[in-house]
């Protein structure tokens, strides 16, 4: 049930404006008091030459219980027609719905036949997984989530920085000081540490640099060897990655990386020539931007060495190719909006329709109060070492608030990780987040914890009530018993969720709802604490109330899932 479309077409046929028209002008009141939809009679004072409060007033009379049957009241207020829904009629129509759709309620199918790349991730070979790409990490599942939630057909991928002159240096420092024994065992660490040795010996010896870029020319050259090695490094790196992304629930369509594109540079640079959009400065290859306020885009360096921006045209290039997409998102900290804006600016610069669809997904950094480290410049901080200390604060909280319960660690890991994951996912995404332990876990902020603390309530009213998860309480539902404000606020949020979920996607925001969770599990906790739920004797209250609480369930659970956080059901 839409109401304000159903509305507008009431409105519509009273007024003779078009539908579309009226459907954009109608919003909700700032103040709930005044109404539950609004409409406002500015713009037909022209054609109906009559002042606005006029119109409100006879459009307001017009609007019976007759007409729609759903209205509650109608008042004009000034130039405004304030409309109040009937809130049995809502609670009944919204728990119809979500209670039939379960914990994909929101789902649709504006997607459908619409194909979308969701690249996220994308750590750098033989370096550890870090906070930037943790951020990117999270943010990219839950577009990848969302979009799928909406029906478009989704590719998500993983692009690895997997090429590049480091690993000449990588072979040539192994080479003289690694054993393959203690690499196996170290896995990145031992691989970071010969990199670190590479750069303090080659500062007294500069022969070794040669070395390396001899190893870069070999490995250009197809050398069987330096492309064991690299290979061994990609393995040894994927299985910290994938330890990782196990915990964090998340798997990709397509594992790839910058190496694939290696070989393509001449089919970007003779596109760029034959649209004379080349030219040479200080022996590199540049397309000059200065037209479109930003500095040249490096195509080949003067050594013909291959270039970061380059190998993303021809991956653009390719991705575009094989899916033909209407949409591919790149979600990278935003110390690298100027390089996508430069390269995407360069494909649309060749003449590319599809180079509309490229967008990039900027974010802002993670900071940490102690010590207010900044991760992306100064020191690493190891992804693993942050889930573990995230899941041993939350073990802690639950042994002192719930000592009896069962799965203490399985729990303590999906609410530690949760928590984190949600610390991030709840501010803008462009804003820095400060992170702070007692601000994540807190079982009563604007928390993870708090949204999932809210589900598992509403199991335990459920399971109290002898009812599982797939218990019909919708069948003889009677919502005239859920007409308080406490249950009016819960419809609410339940009505407004499908559209939030729009919003995310359209706008990459998956803070949108990050805050429609802990906006539905206060409402709920406000009507928990307001009416007694298992009331005795009053079947039809009670079964309203379960209804109420079973829809909140799904809700948060389905919300909690798009944000891939998991939903446990005690803890
Ligand atoms: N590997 C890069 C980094 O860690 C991110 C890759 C982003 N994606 C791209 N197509 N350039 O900074």
């Amino acid at each position: 049930m839409n109401y304000e479309q159903a509305l507008a077409t009431q409105l519509a046929s009273h007024t003779g404006l078009p539908l579309e028209e009226i459907s954009q002008a109608i919003e909700t009141p700032q103040d709930p008091k005044l109404g539950d939809l609004a409409f406002p009679c500015f713009r037909l004072a022209k054609a109906m030459k009559k002042a606005p409060p006029i119109i409100a007033h006879e459009i307001a009379a017009s609007l019976t219980n007759a007409a729609l049957p759903w209205i509650d009241e109608v008042r004009a207020t000034g130039p405004y027609v304030n409309v109040m829904i009937s809130r049995s009629d809502f609670a009944a129509n919204v728990l119809a719905a979500v209670l039939e759709a379960g914990p994909r309620y929101g789902a649709s199918t504006v997607g459908d036949g619409q194909k979308v790349l969701v690249e996220y991730s994308s750590p750098n070979i033989a370096k550890h997984f870090h906070v930037g790409h943790l951020g990117s990490t999270m943010i990219g599942k839950t577009l990848d989530n969302t979009y799928r939630f909406l029906g478009y057909d989704v590719t998500s991928i993983n692009y690895l920085g997997d090429w590049g002159t480091q690993f000449g240096k990588l072979i040539t420092a192994y080479l003289k000081w690694g054993s393959k024994e203690e690499i196996e065992k170290t896995e990145i660490d031992g691989l970071v540490k010969l990199y670190v040795k590479f750069h303090e010996e080659a500062d007294n010896d500069a022969s070794l640099n040669d070395e390396a870029r001899a190893w870069v020319v070999r490995m250009q050259e197809g050398n069987e060897e330096g492309f064991a090695l690299w290979r061994w490094f990609i393995d040894l790196s994927l299985r910290e990655y994938e330890r990782l992304y196990k915990r964090l629930r998340v798997s990709f369509d397509e594992t790839t990386g910058e190496s694939r594109y290696s070989d393509k540079m001449d089919a970007v640079v003779n596109a760029l020539t034959g649209k004379g959009l080349l030219q040479e400065s200080e022996g590199a290859q540049i397309v000059d931007l200065e037209a479109h306020g930003m500095p040249p885009c490096l195509i080949l360096r003067s050594d013909g060495g291959t270039l970061y921006p380059t190998r993303d045209i021809a991956a653009a290039s390719d991705r575009y190719e094989t899916y033909k997409f209407t949409k591919c998102l790149y979600v990278t900290g935003n110390e690298q909006s100027l390089n996508f804006a430069q390269w995407m600016k360069v494909v649309e610069l060749m003449g590319h329709e599809w180079a509309k669809g490229l967008v990039h997904v900027p974010y802002g950094m993670l900071l940490f109060e102690e010590g207010k480290l900044s991760t992306r410049r100064g020191q690493v901080i190891k992804v693993d070492d942050l889930l573990n200390e995230a899941v041993a604060k939350a073990k802690a909280i639950i042994e002192e608030k719930n000592p009896g319960l069962a799965n203490k660690d399985a729990v303590a890991e999906v609410v530690g990780i949760g928590a984190l994951v949600f610390g991030k996912l709840y501010t803008s995404r462009m804003k820095d987040t400060m992170f702070s332990w007692d601000r994540m876990l807190s079982f009563d902020g604007e928390t993870g914890p708090y949204v999932q603390y809210a589900h598992a309530r509403c199991c335990s009213v459920l399971a109290k009530a002898g009812l599982g998860a797939d218990a019909d309480l919708a069948t003889g539902l009677d919502a005239t018993h859920l007409a308080d404000n406490e249950a009016f606020t819960v419809m609410r949020l339940l009505y407004d969720y499908p559209d939030r979920i729009k919003e995310a996607a359209e706008k990459y925001e998956p803070f949108l709802i990050a805050r429609h969770m802990v906006a539905l599990a206060q409402a709920y906790n406000a009507f928990y604490h307001q009416h007694i739920i298992l009331v005795e004797n009053a079947p039809e209250v009670r079964q309203a109330r379960l209804a109420l609480t079973a829809a909140v369930r799904d809700v948060l659970k389905g919300g909690l899932e798009l944000l891939n956080i998991g939903a446990p059901e005690s803890m």
